[in-house]
């Protein structure tokens, strides 16, 4: 297994695999081409392209030669990254790849000197926001837009290392390995 960055020439991919992988949220929660064109899973070559334009990173998780997962980490501020698109073919889940790429954008965010990683899901995805919470991130609000028949919860970790013993972080840091 590994991850590597995903490259200009890997657009397709990254399109056939969002929309695969992310079809399973679709039907979980009634979202159409109609109702929700911004899901991933009615993603185009556009959007990607788009992503790529204004500086996202998408990296892949392969096994056996064959993408199995993807994640974007896109730098929102200076101190601010944003993990997006995370999706893990339904074939593959369960084996620790979400997992994986989750740190993994967690450890490029350190490296770039960023302070914070913040994340918006589907508020209702009650299972997802406790698996984020194994990572540490901590719930920061909700909102709902107008062009989104659901409403967003946001969750944000914090990447600077408690500063002492007594540090009010450090629980959430001990935490952060699932
Ligand atoms: C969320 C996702 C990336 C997890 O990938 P994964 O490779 O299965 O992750 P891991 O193997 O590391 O962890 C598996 C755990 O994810 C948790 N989980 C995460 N999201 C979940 C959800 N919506 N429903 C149920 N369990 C979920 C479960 O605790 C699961 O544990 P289990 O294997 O005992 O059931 C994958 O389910 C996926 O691609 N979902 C669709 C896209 C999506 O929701 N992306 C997140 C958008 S922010």
């Amino acid at each position: 297994m590994m991850i590597r960055p995903a490259r200009a020439d890997d657009v397709q991919t990254v399109v056939s695999l969002l929309r695969r992988a992310c079809a399973t949220v679709a039907e979980r929660f009634g979202l159409t081409q109609d109702n929700c064109p911004k899901s991933p899973a009615f993603y185009t070559e556009e959007r990607v392209k788009a992503d790529l334009d204004r500086g996202v990173q998408y990296y892949f998780l392969e096994e056996d030669d064959q993408v199995c997962g993807c994640v974007a980490l896109e730098k929102a501020r200076p101190d601010v990254g944003y993990l997006e698109r995370l999706a893990v073919l339904p074939e593959h889940r369960s084996k620790g790849f979400g997992s994986t790429l989750v740190r993994h954008v967690l450890a490029q965010a350190r490296s770039m000197g960023l302070e914070r990683v913040g994340i918006a899901i589907i508020a209702e995805d009650e299972p997802l926001s406790e698996w984020y919470r194994r990572f540490g991130f901590v719930p920061t609000g909700t909102r709902k837009f107008d062009h989104l028949p659901f409403v967003v919860a946001f969750m944000e970790k914090e990447l600077r290392e408690p500063s002492g013993r007594d540090a009010p972080n450090r629980i959430v840091s001990a935490e952060e390995e699932p």
